[in-house]
């Protein structure tokens, strides 16, 4: 029988019919070999979590590969290597793991594998500088850390870091003359094919029946396909290359005859005769190779520009999978796609060559492909022509973020010039991202043949045929027409790209701006972290590692998925409506039970107790929610039922089959912008009335501000697996409160409490989803566990939590405010409308009602707060939630009275100060203004304004007042073991990354005075830990220090009477003779509402941005940020807090942007491909973060204060920044910066460039 050979960690495996075609390679390390090291979330190569090491063929290098795209029968031949290879408890850690934990790069660890094998691939192939290392991890993201410690950790292994780490395994690498990356050839000629492997000499086809029936092939010539062909028809093929297409338009379900092509050397390398002749199959880290070689001939210099744009393509990972046939077809088939590969290759002109029988081929322009029916046919070549110095060519493409996001709008432009006159002989403008019907400007391009090209009319002259020309669709979630953001970046593209090419002879110095592409000139980022620390203290008040951080780096650690399959287990998914609002009248899963391996369907009839997923009503749950929809929907996608399979993927597909008829079906309201004016969807919460009203009006302002929802992008989805035990059931979920599943599922199955065991043990990060939300997964999770009496999982897709899930509470104002001619506001009628989705649940506004006023006066304020409803998923906890959002629009109002009276915004917020924190605040902005240089950057940032037309900076701050709402009920058990004197701990605390486990012993070692490696926190469970409140708020530290207090100086209470008989004893020997004398060496602490701490946290950040005014693209020059921690349990992991919290607000107000389809209420924004949280090379370029000097909070929480949470809230600076950036440019279009202007949160791209009101006519070259 045939099968798929290849090397797993050196030991040899192999796959046969036993797979199907759905199995990854990520299946086959967790579910086959148990290597759980490797994890997942997005499964379509968008987050990193996955990325192993792999050496495709015995011939080739090792690379980074996002296991979750990659058929494991792709593997033919492969050696993979997985974090567990790399280094372990066993054999010994490697550089990288220690160095990343040293460096507090590791806080939930769920990413952290894929960071550390994406590096240790880097390191495989050359030993790259800095700036390398730094452009390298596109790949990866990480929602906790805020990505400055994993680059300062990785950058220590750079060729120019001071002091660099050298690795054995990398220094005996050859790096090849031709292409200068690593080689294992021992030589070859200039135009060898770099890319010829091992099995190309092996003429035998691979052909498996896999257990889905389908027939995998893996052939080794152009002319086996088409005898596959004549024999099994094209009516259902796929011909597999790099299998990344899947994470642009997933596929359900793969085609019967699945071809791999990956062997055929016809398609692979490169030959130069007139045209460079590259082969289709090959991946585009090849063909970046091939164009830097090839670069370096004769008329060819144009492909470096090439590979700048290729940089831009997906990121790494997917660049070594990825070919340019594959990326070809996707735009053949649809012509929307935003192809960069079509962009650039149709820019040269291009053409390609395709196969359509044995021995007959054809050349077709890249326009007659997009036109060509490929069924049956194969890309075997693209043919790049030589084009010499009279051909000036300069490609686009403008991003929402920096990395690894397709295009909004993306172009290229070539023209060829008569070079003594710049005349132009012919042009190729060419465009993606505006409609899938237009992508040339023929008329453009035919009106400047003949013209000078660097002259001002002709600029004009171009621009006018253009606009009419270019034809932009709507297609949502890409920037609506209506907003003609696409058609402005456009012609902004086509002005950039001709100043870009124009002789600095001609072009005025002021315009030189535009020519910069922002984020290419972008240099190594750097930090500083300032704070003190107390030797006198430690370990508290001690900047160690967290101390889970080493085996997180090893993928030792273990989060819920990894639990080992249990014998008879089943899958869940849910199944969604596909209504906002109706009735369901009907639902028919039969479809689904046909599918082969479903097993069940549940709906809300099938629930034996209360259908709710949300506990009793109680103060913090004010309403049930249904687990499953029972008639009436609420919003789009809300889950009405439960399919169980085999296997996850085999339930999540079935989901789709399950027939749903509705009647009464409507348009829902989902804009809490609309919804405010509505009275039946709004409930005034409460009113604060102003106590004084002021008489000096010198102005009027009124105005109004709106910012949507968030994701919280845990790494790790919501899950569950629930075993049935002899008592009830087991569960293992990802929560963030264990009581309120306990609770839930009691009511839910009408069993009691003591029944139901919850555990868990860390989580993949969580950010508020896994408060209240993680019950629904579990309940049904539990439902079909008692029902079968199986043990189930339930494991949501990034898609089902995004959609069916809520998010942070969008949040819109209105205002009128009176000011004196200073900004002190004489009165202000004040509305703040808080949008809590469908039902209002969990009442965040009530929680956090006083946050509004963040730090200013407030008497002179008449405040009305509006909860507000919409047809959306019930909104959630979401870090800082409410707070965030009332200070912002605070912050903002503060800055519409600066504009609107000319006035310095830091005045205008002293002027509005309440006196109570006057001292505080004024302290923290001395400190700030003098380490940040403040006064000397205002001028070079006004300087650089004047001197720049198409860059524009703004340097603001922003203020905060913070403090921690709630309390918790917590038990903390301690445990002392008497013959070595260690001790065990369960606190109660849910460690998500925030490092609780980590102070907690801290505090313990420092009360005892024994070692930390003497304590182990335990996971928590419901026996240990019942009644616990969620660990959420920035609350949990503090609560369970003082539960860990209380356990420690109850235990010393108890050895004072035996230590005082012995002479000076030794921790171990008072142990023992303690238990010897009957002690209770079992302690336990009950935290609860009497140990409320009440503080503030104090906060200021300062920001430096840069827009690009001609495309809204924007750079974080610097932030500085100093925060009022008090006197920290862990000065490391308070950094770890601020930064990840800040970077996460940052992404609030830039990228994060949730798009919903206005008529069905569907969220279009539900992956990794359009929903986009910053990256590492989305973070200031110098990120300084001090901490307040000498504070303290209370005695009891050893003076530390709360930093999950507050400086999320001080990402509002940047958009702050922003502003200014935008009002600057809107200035130079002749409007005043006293003009208020509205953009609603978030500050995308598109609103950027939008608001900076550029005139088209002011495109000019002199
Ligand atoms: C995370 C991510 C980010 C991305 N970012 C970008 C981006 O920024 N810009 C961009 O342009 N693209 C981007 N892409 C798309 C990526 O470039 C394509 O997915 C990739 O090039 C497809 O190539 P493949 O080898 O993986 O094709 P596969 O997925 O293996 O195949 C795709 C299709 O091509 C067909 N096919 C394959 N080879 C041939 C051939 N020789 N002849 C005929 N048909 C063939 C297959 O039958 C199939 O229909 C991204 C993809 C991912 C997953
Ligand atoms: S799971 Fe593979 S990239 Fe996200
Ligand atoms: S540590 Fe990176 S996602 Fe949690």
């Amino acid at each position: 029988m045939e099968r798929v050979q290849f090397k797993v960690n050196e030991k040899q495996y192999s796959v046969g019919s036993e797979v199907d075609s759905d199995t990854t390679l990520l299946d086959y390390l967790r579910e086959t070999l148990k290597l759980c090291g490797t994890k997942y979330m997005c499964l379509e190569g968008g987050c990193g979590a996955c990325i192993i090491t792999a050496t495709k063929n015995n011939e080739d290098v090792p690379q980074a590969i996002n296991s979750c795209l990659v058929s494991i029968t792709s593997c033919q031949e492969w050696d993979i290597k997985t974090i567990e290879f790399i280094g372990n408890r066993l054999k010994g850690y490697h550089p990288l793991q220690k160095v990343l934990a040293d460096c507090h790069g590791s806080q939930c660890g769920y990413c952290t594998p894929g960071w550390i094998m994406t590096m240790y691939s880097l390191l495989q192939t050359k030993k790259p500088t800095m700036l390398e290392i730094e452009n390298s991890f596109g790949s990866n993201v990480c929602r906790c850390t805020g990505y400055r410690p994993i680059l300062q950790a990785f950058k220590k292994f750079a060729s120019d870091a001071h002091n660099s780490y050298e690795l054995s395994d990398i220094e005996d690498l050859k790096i090849c003359d031709k292409s200068g990356d690593v080689c294992s050839k021992s030589n070859c000629s200039e135009l060898d094919w770099c890319m010829v492997s091992k099995s190309d000499i092996l003429n035998e086809i691979l052909h498996i029946e896999l257990s889905d029936k389908r027939h995998w092939y893996r052939v080794h010539t152009l002319s086996d396909v088409f005898a596959i062909w004549r024999e099994k028809g094209t009516e259902s093929y796929m011909l597999v290359a790099g299998n990344t297409g899947k994470g642009v338009y997933p596929m359900l379900e793969y085609p019967n005859l699945l071809i791999d092509v990956t062997d055929i050397s016809e398609l692979k390398g490169f030959y130069v005769d007139q045209n460079l002749v590259v082969g289709a199959g090959n991946t585009l880290t090849d063909v970046m190779k091939i164009f830097k070689t090839v670069s370096k001939t004769e008329y060819f210099s144009y492909l470096i520009g090439l590979n700048e744009h290729l940089q831009l393509v997906a990121h790494i990972a997917v660049r070594n999978l990825a070919t340019i046939a594959g990326n070809l077809i996707l735009k053949n088939q649809h012509p929307e796609f935003k192809s960069d590969i079509f962009i650039i290759l149709e820019t040269v002109g291009a053409q390609i060559t395709i196969m359509t029988a044995v021995g007959q081929s054809k050349t077709l322009t890249l326009q007659n492909f997009l036109k060509e029916d490929m069924k049956g046919k194969i890309i075997v070549n693209v043919l790049l022509p030589p084009l010499n110095e009279s051909h000036k060519i300069v490609t686009f493409k403008i991003m929402p973020r920096a990395q690894n996001a397709h295009a909004i709008v993306n172009a290229g432009f070539l023209y060829k010039i008569n070079e003594n006159q710049n005349q132009v002989i012919s042009c190729r403008i060419v465009y993606g991202g505006l409609s899938a019907k237009f992508n040339r400007s023929w008329k453009t391009e035919r009106y400047l043949v003949g013209k000078s090209l660097f002259r001002n009319e002709t600029l004009q002259g171009a621009l006018k045929i253009l606009e009419n020309e270019i034809i932009v669709t709507e297609n949502l979630p890409d920037p609506p027409v209506q907003r003609a953001y696409r058609k402005i970046i456009a012609l902004g593209l086509f002005y950039k790209g001709l100043i870009s090419l124009c002789p600095s002879t001609v072009l005025h110095p002021r315009y030189r701006s535009g020519t910069v592409k922002l984020h290419e000139k972008r240099p190594v980022s750097e930090g500083q972290q300032v704070f003190d620390t107390n030797p006198i203290l430690w370990p508290l008040n001690k900047a160690i590692p967290k101390l889970d951080a080493l085996i997180q780096c090893a993928g030792e650690s273990e989060y819920t998925d990894d639990i080992p399959t249990l014998s008879g287990e089943v899958y869940a998914a849910f199944v969604l409506t596909t209504v906002a609002l109706g009735t369901i009248e009907k639902i028919d899963p039969s479809e689904a039970l046909k599918e082969p391996g479903v097993i069940a369907f549940y709906s809300a009839s099938d629930i034996p107790g209360v259908n709710s997923f949300t506990p009793p009503v109680n103060e913090f749950n004010l309403s049930n929610e249904e687990l499953l929809c029972n008639g009436e929907v609420k919003f789009y996608n809300q889950p009405l039922g439960i399919i169980v399979a085999k296997s996850q993927k085999i339930a999540n597909k079935a989901t789709t089959l399950v027939k749903v008829s509705y009647s009464n079906v409507r348009k829902p309201v989902y804009d809490i912008k609309l919804a405010k004016n509505d009275p039946s969807k709004v409930t005034l919460l409460d009113t604060r009335d102003a106590t004084t009203r002021g008489n000096d009006i010198s102005k009027i302002i009124k105005g109004d501000n709106t910012v949507y929802g968030q994701y919280h992008f845990a790494m790790e989805t919501l899950l569950c697996l629930t075993r049935p035990t002899e008592e009830g059931l087991q569960l293992f979920v990802t929560t963030q409160w264990i009581d309120t599943v306990q609770q839930v599922i009691s009511r839910m199955l009408e069993i009691g409490h003591q029944r139901i065991d919850i555990y868990v043990r860390r989580l993949g990060g969580a950010f508020g989803i896994k408060i209240s939300r993680a019950s629904q997964v579990a309940a049904a999770c539990a439902l079909v566990a008692y029902k079968l009496n199986r043990p189930c999982r339930l494991i949501n897709t990034l898609s089902t939590n995004m959609r069916a899930v809520g998010k942070r509470l969008p949040c819109s104002t209105n205002f009128e405010v009176g000011v004196n001619n200073k900004g002190v506001i004489q009165y202000m009628n004040y509305e703040l409308y808080s949008d809590n989705g469908y039902v209002l649940n969990e009442p965040f506004l009530n929680m956090t009602f006083e946050s509004f006023t963040n730090c200013y006066r407030t008497d002179a304020w008449n405040y009305k707060a509006f909860n507000g409803l919409t047809d959306t998923p019930s909104n959630t906890w979401c870090r800082s939630p409410g707070s965030l959002e009332k200070i912002a629009m605070t912050e903002l109002i503060m800055e519409q009275i600066s504009y609107e009276l000319n006035q310095d915004p830091v005045e205008v917020r002293f002027a509005n100060l309440d006196p109570t924190f006057r001292d505080d605040i004024n302290e923290i902005l001395k400190t700030l203004k003098v380490n940040s240089n403040y006064t000397e950057r205002l001028v070079s940032v006004e300087k650089f304004n004047s001197n720049n037309r198409w860059k524009k900076r703004g340097l603001r701050f922003s203020f905060l007042k913070w403090a921690p709402v709630g309390y918790q009920h917590l038990n903390v058990n301690m445990s002392v073991y008497n013959d070595d004197g260690t001790i065990s701990i369960t606190t109660g605390g849910i460690e998500m990354g925030q490092g609780i486990n980590t102070r907690a012993t801290q505090i313990c070692a420092y009360i005892l005075n024994i070692p930390i490696d003497k304590i182990q926190i335990k996971p928590n469970n419901t026996m240990t830990s019942p009644n616990t409140l969620p660990s959420g708020g920035s609350l949990i530290s503090q609560n369970v220090g003082i539960g860990v207090r209380r356990c420690s100086e109850e235990l010393l209470r108890r050895l004072e009477p035996i230590r005082k008989t012995m002479d000076n004893p030794t921790w171990e020997e008072l142990i023992k003779r303690a238990f010897e004398m009957n002690v209770d060496l079992q302690v336990h602490a009950f935290v609860n509402e009497s140990d409320i701490q009440n503080y503030n946290v104090y906060g200021i950040t300062l920001a430096e941005v840069e827009i690009d005014v001609l495309t809204g693209e924007s750079e974080i020059i610097r932030v500085d940020l100093i925060e009022d921690v008090g006197r920290s349990i862990n000065p490391a992991i308070d950094i770890g807090q601020i930064e990840g919290a800040f970077i996460m607000g940052v992404g609030y107000w830039t990228s994060e942007n949730l798009v919903v389809d206005g008529q069905t209420g569907e969220l279009l924004t539900n992956r990794t491909w359009d929903y986009w949280v910053p990256q590492a090379r989305d973070i200031p370029q110098d990120f300084r973060i001090y901490f307040r000097e000498k504070s303290f909070s209370t005695e009891l929480i050893f003076g530390a204060k709360g930093t999950g949470e507050p400086a999320t809230c001080m990402g509002i600076a940047v958009p702050i920044a922003m502003r200014q950036a935008v009002s600057a440019a809107r200035l130079e279009s002749g409007i005043p910066s006293t003009n208020w202007f509205p953009i609603d949160g978030p500050y995308t791209v598109d609103k950027v460039a939008l608001s900076c009101a550029t005139r088209i006519e002011d495109f000019k070259f002199y």
